[in-house]
């Protein structure tokens, strides 16, 4: 795992994002796994102003989300399709029909989760995975206790990822209890891994996820056992991790 410390939010939002031009860059048809969050909306907004700049274009890239609330279809505003096109798609030259995230409003979740699984197979694979991280430790819905080798399944959210993310909606009754996510397994079989964080909350988990050992119960500890992690913090993230590793500071 490479961790990488930055000063303040916007410069890790201007690392991740020149990460993601460079792969750009380097394959302009890569598969990007893409994360919702309030972590990644600055990376959005970045990679925004790289393509404005006419740096990189989207033509050719193929997108998959790591996960939807179950229940939400594509125009509710809660839905992670719309905050997809909000930050990033509706800005830039995507081809929408390259685009892929889970269908909240699927009948047959079986099916739809097997398809999504086909579709990246068929993409190729993903070339680099962004990832956000819950204060639980989870990465994309993959609650503690997740099943390490679990594919794209339907997953109940757990009580702190509820709480935690009703600050998006009017209240905590009204956020989904179910979403449909990119398994662990998926996750890892991601060429590259980018996963950010940012602010003090977050500081114990990344501690954790770094140093700790690998368990189900903090569901992105599986990362050390990847080869490519690259770890984005800010100083108030890295609070921690930054006494007991050789993290590179940067700024
Ligand atoms: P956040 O969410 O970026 O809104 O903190 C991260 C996550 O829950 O994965």
């Amino acid at each position: 795992m490479r961790i990488i410390i930055v000063k303040d939010y916007n410069e890790l939002s201007k690392k991740a994002a020149n990460i993601v031009a460079s792969q750009m860059i380097l394959k302009p048809n890569s598969v990007l796994g893409f994360a919702t969050g309030s972590t990644p909306t600055g990376t959005y907004k970045e990679l925004v102003r790289i393509y404005n700049e006419g740096n990189i274009s989207f033509r050719e890239i193929v997108t998959f989300n790591l996960d939807e609330y179950y229940g939400l279809d594509r125009a509710n505003v809660q839905s992670y399709y719309y905050y997809m096109n909000e930050n990033l798609f509706s800005k830039v030259d995507i081809d929408y029909a390259n685009v892929h995230i889970p269908d909240g409003r699927a009948i047959d979740i079986e099916a739809e989760c097997e398809d999504y699984e086909a579709g990246i197979k068929k993409a190729g694979g993903i070339d680099l995975q962004l990832l956000g991280i819950g204060r639980n430790g989870h990465i994309g819905f993959n609650e503690p206790d997740v099943k390490f080798e679990a594919r794209t399944h339907l997953v109940e959210l757990d009580e702190d990822t509820i709480k935690a993310n009703s600050r998006f909606f009017s209240s905590e009754e009204e956020v989904p209890k179910t979403a449909i996510s990119m398994g662990i397994k998926t996750i890892m079989h991601s060429r590259r891994i980018v996963l950010l964080a940012s602010g003090e909350e977050k500081a114990e988990i990344i501690y954790s996820m770094v140093k700790g050992k690998i368990t189900p119960e903090l569901p992105a500890s599986v990362l050390q056992l990847h080869p490519d992690v690259v770890v984005i913090l800010d100083e108030k993230a890295g609070a921690i991790i930054s006494k007991h590793c050789n993290c590179m500071t940067q700024q």
